[in-house]
């Protein structure tokens, strides 16, 4: 595995690789890798003949009372784990060589980006618009893999790469999940044993909605309620928001139609960790 850390180099890589006629897959992360990115690489190296995976804190998806200096930055293990899991180009600029002195350019999102989590954390999604294609630019992939769990996410890169008319394939990850229905992510290290395991309840909330959609109930705000009673409930949880919403455009539903697929996102406080989960299902 190589590691590069200029954008310039690769660049130069991924054109010598695809003039080869290489099949480049990335995933894209912000490093203090688990199970979750593992999965996605394992998905890359499937469907690729090259894996590059990005490793960068991108300061500009923060907000300022965020964790961008508390965030994990476990480099050594990184390395170790991409190691492991047969990646070919380990890309892990610095900050100063993606946002130069006097870096002025910002994507910004449409209104599936200013929505739920756009609404709770501004400028999120517009700074992870920006450095998601800042890196399809610097990696030049065939394939991208982007997790499941952060949906809203999935659905603006695929909105960027239509909209941009980006050649680029977006495969989405099922998301990963501990024994007792956490998904996984890097932010359950903050999480105490206490709260790792009241935090399963946003999983239990999943399989509430499963059996009333099961069960033929049509009210889904009804629903979503008692999913937010249940986290409520929950010593040290506190629910953000629980909603039904389309799958395209992520506006909330109301009333399940036969045949039809929504998705119920889920974002919650355990202790002083937000949390966000989702599930799809199709009545
Ligand atoms: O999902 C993440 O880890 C980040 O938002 C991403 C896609 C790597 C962009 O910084």
């Amino acid at each position: 595995m190589q590691i590069i850390t200029e954008p310039c180099q690769m660049q130069a890589i991924a054109e010598k690789l695809r003039l080869n006629r290489q099949l480049i897959g990335v995933v894209m992360t912000m490093g203090a890798l688990h199970e979750g990115h593992l999965s996605l690489v394992k998905l890359a190296r499937q469907s690729a003949g090259t894996v590059i995976l990005t490793i960068f804190v991108n300061p500009s998806q923060f907000g300022l009372d965020e964790d961008l200096h508390q965030y994990p930055r476990p480099f050594e293990q990184d390395v170790a784990l991409a190691k492991a899991a047969e990646v070919d180009y380990l890309f892990a600029p610095d900050a100063g060589s993606i946002y130069p002195e006097n870096y002025q350019t910002t994507l910004e999102c449409g209104a599936l980006g200013k929505r739920l989590e756009g609404e709770r954390r501004p400028g999120h999604f517009n700074g992870v618009a920006t450095i998601v294609t800042k890196l399809f630019h610097i990696t030049k992939p065939h394939r991208a893999i982007f997790g499941q769990k952060d949906a809203q996410q999935l659905a603006i890169i695929r909105q960027i790469v239509k909209d941009l008319d980006l050649d680029i394939t977006i495969v989405a990850a099922p998301i990963i999940r501990e024994e007792s229905g956490l998904a996984v992510s890097s932010r359950n290290i903050y999480l105490s044993n206490q709260e790792r395991s009241a935090a399963s309840i946003l999983y239990q909330g999943i399989c509430h909605a499963e059996q009333c959609i099961a069960d033929k109930k049509k009210e889904l705000p009804a629903i979503a309620a008692e999913i937010e009673q249940m986290i409520g409930s929950t010593p040290g949880c506190r629910s953000d928001y629980v909603v039904f919403v389309d799958e395209e455009r992520f506006l909330p539903v109301e009333t399940v139609e036969e045949g039809k697929e929504y998705r119920l996102l889920l974002a919650a406080w355990c202790g002083r960790v937000r949390l966000i989960d989702n599930g799809k299902f199709r009545a």
